[in-house]
């Protein structure tokens, strides 16, 4: 096992009427910007839910962060919060509401080019104080400081990462599922499931709690997956599909073990230049990829299969059969597995080079065992 640090400062509130508790974490003399996106939060009550727990506040609201959050929408919010001196944020939203405000939370204050923040992780001083009341699990962004901000005049759709950026406290109510589409019911359980992949689906380094921690999250997934997007009213399965996204992506699983997320690396390019649903790119790119580097992965691959699926057979018959199993659990939740799906584009192979070349993304994956080479088999494989 590899040496770590672990420290997570986040106050993670789980668990339905917990909306009431937000007015516990903010102090009464702050001035809170509430950041949502296009208006779900409006049709489905959590909005008028939050503003009512927040009466006694001074707040005003900025909405319209979209799917994939654009730097130019996220940079009127932070022009927003220096005339109003606003000093706390309220993301309301998923995983892109909650990054946009990470960015902007970090953007307030930042010296310089806050392009720079995305794109060189620049150093971050200051940092506007801000909470989260989750809509849709999926991503973990409630729990973690990593942050994915596109920029569309650019093609670019990039992640950063600084400790500043963890949210003070996160309401987790799982009773949000209920109004979330059937779209984002499958993107959230793909999402989580490949994150997880990301951090386990490697090679064998003797962190043996993490492996079980791992395939305990994807073996809950699998059993809820399919259930929860036809019974989304159902608690119990709510509960269990929040509290699994948020581990998947909180910074445990990876204590100690070698990262690939080359599947992300791959995924953001098509989401930037497609607009394919950032799950859906993973659900494309990750059985494709498990395939092309089946030699590297194969040990894990067949111990995924045989703990995880059950699988029986040679070391080589589980590693294959495993990458099967993955790519029909992605087809029963209802997410495609084929580019074609979403576009007839047969350069997208070139085109996704081209913008990985660009920012000298190559080479990736642990160990960096992804370069151009690779990259194009994977992607000739998804067409
Ligand atoms: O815009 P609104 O009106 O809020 O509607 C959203 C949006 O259209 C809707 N929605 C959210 N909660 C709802 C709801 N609709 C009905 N009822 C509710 N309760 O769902 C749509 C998708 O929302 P979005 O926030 O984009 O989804 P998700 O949480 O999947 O976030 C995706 C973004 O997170 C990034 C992705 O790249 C993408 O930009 N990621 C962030 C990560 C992180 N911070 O650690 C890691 C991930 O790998 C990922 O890259
Ligand atoms: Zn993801």
């Amino acid at each position: 096992m590899q040496n770590f640090n672990y420290q997570n400062p986040v106050k993670y509130i789980f668990g339905t009427d917990t909306f009431d508790k937000i007015a516990q974490e903010i102090p009464l003399d702050k001035k809170v910007l509430l950041v949502y996106g296009g208006g779900s939060v409006q049709k489905n009550g959590i909005l008028n839910s939050v503003k009512e727990v927040l009466k006694a506040y001074t707040t005003f609201e900025f909405s319209g962060i979209m799917p994939n959050p654009e730097f130019d929408i996220l940079m009127e919010a932070v022009s927003f919060i220096r005339s109003n001196k606003i000093d706390y944020i309220l993301a309301i939203g998923g995983g892109s509401v909650i990054d946009g405000v990470k960015f902007i939370a970090a953007a307030v204050h930042f010296e310089g080019n806050p392009w720079d923040i995305v794109a060189k992780n620049a150093k971050i001083d200051q940092v506007i104080p801000y909470g989260a009341v989750l809509t849709l699990p999926a991503t973990g962004s409630e729990m973690n400081p990593y942050a994915v901000i596109s920029r569309r005049s650019l093609n670019l759709k990039l992640a950063f990462g600084n400790p500043r950026l963890y949210a003070q406290f996160t309401i987790n109510n799982p009773s949000v599922i209920k109004s979330l589409p059937k779209r984002q019911l499958q993107n959230s359980i793909v999402d989580a499931f490949v994150h997880v992949m990301e951090q386990y689906l490697t090679y064998d380094h003797g962190a043996l709690l993490q492996d079980r921690f791992a395939e305990g999250i994807l073996q809950t997934l699998i059993a809820i997956g399919k259930s929860v997007i036809d019974n989304p009213n159902d608690e119990k399965l709510a509960a269990n599909l929040m509290w699994s996204c948020t581990m998947a992506l909180n910074g445990l699983l990876s204590n100690g073990v070698p990262t690939d997320w080359a599947t992300h690396t791959i995924g953001h390019e098509l989401t930037a230049l497609y607009g394919i649903d950032h799950a859906q790119s993973l659900a494309l790119v990750a059985p494709n990829l498990y395939t092309v580097l089946f030699e590297a992965k194969k040990d894990k691959l067949a111990q995924y299969g045989e703990r995880v699926w059950k699988l029986t057979g040679s070391k080589d018959e589980r590693a294959q059969n495993a990458i099967t199993k993955t790519s029909e659990f992605f087809q029963e939740l209802g997410i495609p597995t084929t580019f074609s799906t979403y576009s007839n584009d047969k350069t997208m192979p070139e085109r996704v080079i081209a913008n990985l070349s660009d920012r000298n993304a190559f080479p990736f994956g642990e160990n960096g065992i992804v370069s151009q080479a690779e990259t194009k088999q994977i992607l000739e494989l998804c067409l």
